[in-house]
């Protein structure tokens, strides 16, 4: 069977591009498959200036969102990290065995680092080793297949670096995982900037869809999303990042295909009117689900208890079997045969 994980990280109100990018296929692909686990990554959200009200409340929200957007508890499992201490047991073992090197190269930590320097911020020590817990995440549950947007494929990379590393070295414990991505909008575009990515943690509002927008305020973002000074409408995402974004979301939204889409428009306004409504109607039943399960917040509680109790019994096993493999004396005398 394959066991697939992925996470999300509650820094903000979901966007369009945790949905496409993510989100979506979890909830019609990956779930399917048998033994997925989906986790709200809610110590990742520490490692940025927080405010801790903010990130209680976005951690529940996020876990909402995903059940609205169709993860089926039946299915698979839906949990918040920090229930699960498995992750930062093996988040330690894992710094002992990658470099700094290698967490100085990760892009995110480069860019995010220096944004907060700019801002004459200091710059936490988890930011750059946030790498290392979250292939801790992905390790602990034997995870094959790791589906994520383009932004993440860099630490899932250096996931199975770490994991091949540590296999090499104390013996097999680490299933070695590989990043999944979708076929279009691997890497949605901020509207009113089309060389950025559409980030949740971003500050430019219009330029984000977010999951729970109102219809009339999905349809101004994108009326007003910036294009190219081109006329015709082409799918061209180096020449014409702005057009390429819209038509690689109205392909996600309908099943389609970017570079054929092109051919049915002669204008931007006609493009954009089809964007718009077709994201709305993508969203309309989530945001529907979205409403009853907030009216139940007992549910969703109930939920994430299940959730984390079959996630620390699907972790734990790997998780000791790494601390043994590292040399951890077992804390209870455990009778190994044959051990020195
Ligand atoms: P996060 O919370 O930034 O994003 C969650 C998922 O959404 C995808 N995504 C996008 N896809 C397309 N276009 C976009 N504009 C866009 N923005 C976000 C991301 O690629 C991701 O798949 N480090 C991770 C969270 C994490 C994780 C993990 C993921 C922690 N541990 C273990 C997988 C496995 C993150 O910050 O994702």
């Amino acid at each position: 069977m394959t066991r697939v994980f992925s996470g999300i990280k509650p820094t903000g109100h979901l966007t369009l591009g945790n949905y496409l990018g993510a989100m979506r296929r979890w909830a019609e692909v990956d779930q399917r498959h048998g033994d997925a686990v989906f986790c709200v990554v809610d110590l990742h959200a520490l490692t940025v200036d927080h405010d801790p009200a903010r990130v209680r409340r976005l951690s529940r929200q996020t876990a909402t969102l995903l059940l609205a957007a169709g993860l089926d508890p039946e299915l698979c499992t839906v949990f918040v990290q920090s229930h699960v201490d498995e992750h930062t047991r093996l988040s330690y073992l894992l710094e002992c065995v990658a470099t700094d090197g290698e967490m100085r190269r990760m892009i995110q930590y480069r860019e995010k680092a220096a944004r907060e320097r700019e801002r004459g911020g200091s710059v936490r020590l988890s930011l750059l080793t946030y790498p290392v817990l979250m292939a801790a995440d992905i390790l602990a549950y034997g995870t094959h297949e790791v589906p994520v947007g383009d932004d993440q494929t860099q630490h899932v990379e250096l996931a199975r670096d770490i994991a091949v590393r540590f296999n090499q070295r104390y013996g097999h414990t680490f299933v070695v995982p590989r990043a999944t991505r979708p076929a279009v909008a691997a890497r949605v575009m901020n509207l009113q900037d089309p060389g950025a990515k559409m980030g949740k943690s971003d500050d430019s509002g219009p330029g984000i869809v977010y999951l729970l927008d109102e219809p009339d305020v999905v349809r101004k973002k994108v009326a007003r999303a910036v294009t190219d000074s081109g006329a015709d409408v082409v799918y061209d995402p180096a020449g014409r990042p702005g057009v390429a974004n819209l038509l690689e979301i109205l392909a996600a939204c309908t099943d389609g295909d970017p570079a054929g889409l092109g051919d049915g428009y002669t204008s931007y306004g006609a493009l954009k009117k089809d964007v718009a409504d077709a994201v709305v109607e993508v969203l309309r039943p989530l945001r529907e689900r979205h409403r009853e399960l907030c009216a139940d917040p007992g549910y969703v509680d109930g939920v994430l208890r299940e959730g984390a109790r079959r996630a620390r019994a699907l972790a734990r096993p790997t998780v000791d079997a790494a601390y043994r493999a590292i040399g951890l004396l077992p804390a209870e005398a455990e009778v190994v045969v044959g051990a020195g």
